[in-house]
């Protein structure tokens, strides 16, 4: 009797588990059914689409393409107000709070996604807020500037898209438009005496001409000033953000005593002798340059840091020379001799070379000719080899090609004995 009534419970047990295990298998989709079923009893939906106003009825449609309306945040989640019934729809005391101002919406959106225990069930971070709040762009918004961006601005008001869409306002694709295009309104930015000429200048850059070409390790507006947490310009850490991925000429620079005058004053660091949006590529023309971001800005002609500069230039240029030199002659070493060779030690040394002078042009960052002099002379004395290699080669070549007319004449010369000697024997005859 009591084996039986175990079988009996069991038998239940694991049909109602069997069951729970079914139901729950389903309930993601009955779920996600549920929102897009039911749109036609959703009278916010149904009404909206109606209404074929150019302001009224959009929404409908670009919401229907959102993050939002897949992850099932409908139109009341947002606006309040009854979505069931038609008469009360958007009644106050329904709690309808019909378009947000412009000021409330960040609040409005974060609603949710400051809600760390929803956002972590969608493996979302729940910083945005937080970070927005106490950015430029945050603190100037809450104190009523207009101008400023809100979510909507950087994420579209409706058709709001996973950001890793490519179509999404916030894509890294995109974002040079988005942060740039803004930033470019004349109207908005002359009046506050800013510049509106950042997307512009950005376009000018080896960062851009990377960027075009699809290259994801430059850095776009968002990479140099965050997202939601965007710092006023001067702060340390965006006037020193290109220590971020230039690591090894930051580690020089710093030990530079312009690190040191840096610390006391905020000046020169990176962009001074760079720019910070239009970033070309440099070379050391730069250290006698007569352009804004070159020493003579703030170097007078006769000073010592002046002199210092020509010195770190004349030594680059020629150890830049010995480097060049040695690559043409290894190319038309490569182009002329036919085999017989073994240079592949050779080509190692000219790599070598190679690397050591890349590596030279970031530890001019110490503005120190003395810091140089090792690893120019290691560059010198590796190109110098290369050089040397290849002359003795082409030497070789020049003695072969000696040894090989010389045979040839001894062999014609021989032969034409061997002829004189047959026809004077036949005159004989
Ligand atoms: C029966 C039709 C109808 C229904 C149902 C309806 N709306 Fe509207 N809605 C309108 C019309 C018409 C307007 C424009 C006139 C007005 O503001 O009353 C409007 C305006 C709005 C606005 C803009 C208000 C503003 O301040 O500019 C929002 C937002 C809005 N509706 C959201 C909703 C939401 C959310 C629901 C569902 C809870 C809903 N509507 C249900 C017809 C409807
Ligand atoms: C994720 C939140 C969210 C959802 C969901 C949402 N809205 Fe909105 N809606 C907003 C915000 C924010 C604004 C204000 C945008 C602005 O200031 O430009 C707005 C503005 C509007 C406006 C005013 C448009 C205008 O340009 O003046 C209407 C109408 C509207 N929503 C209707 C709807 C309808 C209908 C739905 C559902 C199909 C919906 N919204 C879903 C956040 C939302
Ligand atoms: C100045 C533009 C800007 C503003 C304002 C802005 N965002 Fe973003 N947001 C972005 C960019 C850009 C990304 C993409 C970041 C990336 O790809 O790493 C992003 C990403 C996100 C994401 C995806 C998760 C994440 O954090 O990467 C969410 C959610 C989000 N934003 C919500 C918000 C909310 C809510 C607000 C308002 C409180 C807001 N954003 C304000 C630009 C902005
Ligand atoms: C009622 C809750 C709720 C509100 C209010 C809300 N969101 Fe969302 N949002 C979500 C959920 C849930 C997701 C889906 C997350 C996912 O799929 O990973 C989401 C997704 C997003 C994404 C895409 C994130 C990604 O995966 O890249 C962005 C961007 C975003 N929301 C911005 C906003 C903005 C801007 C507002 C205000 C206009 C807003 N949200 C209001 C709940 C909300
Ligand atoms: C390589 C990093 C980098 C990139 C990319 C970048 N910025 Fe900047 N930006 C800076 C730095 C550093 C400053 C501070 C300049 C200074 O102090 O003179 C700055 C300054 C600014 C300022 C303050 C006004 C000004 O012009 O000095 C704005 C606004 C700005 N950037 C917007 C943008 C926008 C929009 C983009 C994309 C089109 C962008 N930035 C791309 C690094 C960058
Ligand atoms: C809708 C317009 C708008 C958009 C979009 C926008 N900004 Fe801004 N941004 C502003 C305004 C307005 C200010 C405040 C200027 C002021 O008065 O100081 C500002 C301030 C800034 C500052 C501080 C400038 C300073 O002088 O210190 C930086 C940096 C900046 N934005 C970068 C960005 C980046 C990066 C993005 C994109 C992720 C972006 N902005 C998107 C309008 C915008
Ligand atoms: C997000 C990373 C990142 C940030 C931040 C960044 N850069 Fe770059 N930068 C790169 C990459 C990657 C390249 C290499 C592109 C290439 O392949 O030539 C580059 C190239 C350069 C070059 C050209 C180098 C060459 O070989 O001629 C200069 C100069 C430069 N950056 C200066 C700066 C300055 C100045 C800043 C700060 C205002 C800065 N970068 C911020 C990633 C970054
Ligand atoms: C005092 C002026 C000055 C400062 C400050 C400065 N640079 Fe340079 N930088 C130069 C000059 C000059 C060159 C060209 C040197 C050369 O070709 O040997 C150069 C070259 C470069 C290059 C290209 C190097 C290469 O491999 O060809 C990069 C990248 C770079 N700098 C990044 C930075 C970063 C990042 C900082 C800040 C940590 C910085 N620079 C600070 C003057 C400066
Ligand atoms: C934005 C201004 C600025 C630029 C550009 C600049 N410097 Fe300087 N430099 C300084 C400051 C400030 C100091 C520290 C105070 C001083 O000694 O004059 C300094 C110091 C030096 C020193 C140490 C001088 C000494 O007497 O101890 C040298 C060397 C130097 N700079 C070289 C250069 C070279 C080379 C360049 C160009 C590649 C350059 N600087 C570009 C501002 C600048």
């Amino acid at each position: 009797m009591p084996r039986r009534i175990g079988m009996f419970f069991m038998s239940r047990f694991s049909f109602s588990v069997t069951l729970l295990v079914f139901i729950l298998s389903f309930a993601p989709l009955a779920l996600s059914q549920q929102n897009h079923m039911n749109l036609d009893k959703y009278v916010c939906v149904v009404c909206h689409s109606d209404l074929e106003d150019e302001i009224l009825t959009p929404p409908v449609k670009d919401w229907k393409e959102s993050a939002h309306f897949e992850a099932g945040i409908m139109c009341a989640d947002c606006h309040g107000g009854n979505p069931n019934d038609e008469e009360i729809a958007m009644e106050p005391s329904e709690g309808f709070v019909g378009k947000p101002e412009k000021k409330d919406i960040p609040k409005l959106c974060s609603k949710c996604h400051s809600d760390a225990k929803m956002m972590r069930a969608f493996n979302q971070r729940s910083d945005q807020y937080e970070l927005y709040s106490g950015s430029v762009h945050g603190q100037k918004s809450a104190s009523g500037d207009a101008d400023a961006p809100t979510c909507v601005d950087c994420h579209g008001k409706h058709k709001i898209l996973k950001v890793k869409d490519p179509n999404s306002m916030a894509h890294r694709k995109n974002i040079p438009e988005t942060c740039g295009g803004c930033h470019s309104k004349k109207d908005v930015f002359e009046k506050r005496r800013k510049a509106s000429n950042q997307l512009e200048l950005y376009k000018k850059s080896w960062h851009y001409q990377k960027f075009t070409e699809g290259d994801v390790l430059v850095p776009t507006c968002m990479d140099c000033h965050g997202n939601h947490g965007i710092l006023p310009a001067r702060s340390e850490r965006t006037q020193t953000v290109c220590f971020n991925c230039h690591a090894a000429q930051a580690e020089n620079y710093k030990s530079s005593p312009h690190w040191t005058a840096f610390k006391k004053t905020g000046e020169p660091v990176c962009l001074n002798c760079h720019k910070n949006h239009d970033v070309v590529r440099p070379s050391v023309a730069k250290f006698s340059g007569k352009g804004e971001s070159d020493c003579i800005q703030c170097h007078e002609e006769s000073s010592p840091a002046y002199v210092a500069g020509l010195g770190i230039q004349s030594l680059m240029l020629s150890t830049i020379k010995a480097v060049e030199t040695a690559q043409t002659e290894m190319e038309e070493f490569k182009a002329n001799a036919h085999g017989g060779f073994e240079i592949s030690g050779i080509e190692e040394r000219l790599a070598k070379a190679q690397t050591n002078l890349a590596e030279l042009h970031i530890i001019t960052h110490k503005m120190d000719v003395e810091s140089l002099k090792k690893t120019s002379e290691t560059v010198l004395s590796q190109a110098s080899s290369v050089s040397g290699d290849i002359h003795n080669m082409l030497a070789e070549i020049q003695t072969r090609k000696i040894g090989l007319a010389g045979a040839w004449f001894v062999f014609l010369g021989l032969m034409y004995s061997i002829w004189a000697m047959g026809k004077a024997y036949e005159r004989k005859e």
